[in-house]
């Protein structure tokens, strides 16, 4: 099913990509591994914009493309190097083409990229996103304007999993149980 998304959504970026790649090919690796490589704080300044947002220019692509498993199950998932090489295998970067060069590097050795976590909750807080997201809550009531982000490597000010009130008030408003033994092990 991804795959023939992908075929619809993208074979005329691909066959452009893949015609500028055959250009680039014997371009120099930019990038390497000196500090000056990592500015974002994350192994790749993956653009959340470029990706799914809606600016000319941008892809548009649904948040679930990525995290899978948002809707059916506790974690939203952080998508495989293979997710990324479904496209990037052709499509190489115009604007920070060094990026795409570690992302293949990544591919190469079969090493899983080591992401930054950004959000989290205490050990003994239950958080299921299947819930919330088969609630019909928007993942930016949550996380913020994604779309809107280069790097994501912050988080968002409507973000308040480090505070109890936040998750009860909602709660409330919205008739969910705010039973201790729901979000506590
Ligand atoms: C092309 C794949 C892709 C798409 C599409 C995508 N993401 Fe991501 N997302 C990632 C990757 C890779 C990471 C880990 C790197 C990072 O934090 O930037 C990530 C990280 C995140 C995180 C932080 C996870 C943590 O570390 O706590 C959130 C929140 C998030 N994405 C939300 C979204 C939302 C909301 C959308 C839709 C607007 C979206 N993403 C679309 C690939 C994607
Ligand atoms: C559905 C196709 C698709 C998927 C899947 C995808 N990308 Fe991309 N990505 C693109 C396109 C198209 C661009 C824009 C290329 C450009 O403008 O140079 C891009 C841009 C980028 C850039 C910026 C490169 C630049 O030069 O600006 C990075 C880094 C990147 N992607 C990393 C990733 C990572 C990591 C994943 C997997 C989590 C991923 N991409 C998944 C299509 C995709
Ligand atoms: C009701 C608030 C809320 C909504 C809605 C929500 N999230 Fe989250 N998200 C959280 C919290 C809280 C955490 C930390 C969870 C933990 O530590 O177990 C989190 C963590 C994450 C993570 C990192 C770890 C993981 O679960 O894989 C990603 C990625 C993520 N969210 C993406 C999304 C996406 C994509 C959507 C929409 C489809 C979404 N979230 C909807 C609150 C939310
Ligand atoms: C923006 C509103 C909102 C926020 C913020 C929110 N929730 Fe929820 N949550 C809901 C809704 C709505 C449901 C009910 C979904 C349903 O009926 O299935 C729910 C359901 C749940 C459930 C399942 C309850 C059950 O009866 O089994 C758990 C556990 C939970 N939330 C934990 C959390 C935690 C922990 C936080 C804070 C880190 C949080 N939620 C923040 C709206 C929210
Ligand atoms: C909707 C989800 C939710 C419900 C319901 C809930 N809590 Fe919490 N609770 C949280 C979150 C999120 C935190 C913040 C965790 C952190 O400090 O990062 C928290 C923190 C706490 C802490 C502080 C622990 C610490 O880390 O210092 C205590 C004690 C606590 N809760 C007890 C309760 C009791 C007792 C009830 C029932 C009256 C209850 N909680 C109901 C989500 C919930």
């Amino acid at each position: 099913m991804k795959k023939h998304w992908l075929m619809g959504g993208f074979v005329g970026v691909i066959a452009l990509a893949a015609a500028a790649f055959v250009q680039e090919q014997d371009a120099p690796v930019a990038g390497g591994d000196s500090p000056a490589a990592y500015p974002s704080g994350q192994p790749i300044a993956f653009p959340h914009n470029q990706h799914a947002g809606s600016e000319p220019g941008q892809n548009n692509m649904d948040c679930m493309f990525c995290h899978f498993s948002a809707e059916r199950s506790v974690d939203a998932g952080i998508p495989p190097v293979s997710t990324c090489m479904g496209c990037h295998a052709v499509i190489p970067g115009t604007q920070n083409p060094q990026e795409i060069d570690k992302l293949r590097n990544y591919a190469t050795t079969q090493e899983p990229i080591p992401w930054v976590r950004v959000y989290k909750v205490s050990d003994h807080v239950h958080f299921p996103h299947m819930r919330h997201v088969n609630a019909g809550l928007q993942c930016q009531q949550c996380h913020g304007q994604v779309q809107e982000m280069t790097v994501l490597n912050s988080r968002a000010p409507e973000w308040g999993g480090d505070n109890m009130g936040w998750c009860v008030d909602c709660h409330r408003q919205s008739e969910a149980s705010t039973d201790c033994s729901v979000c506590h092990y």
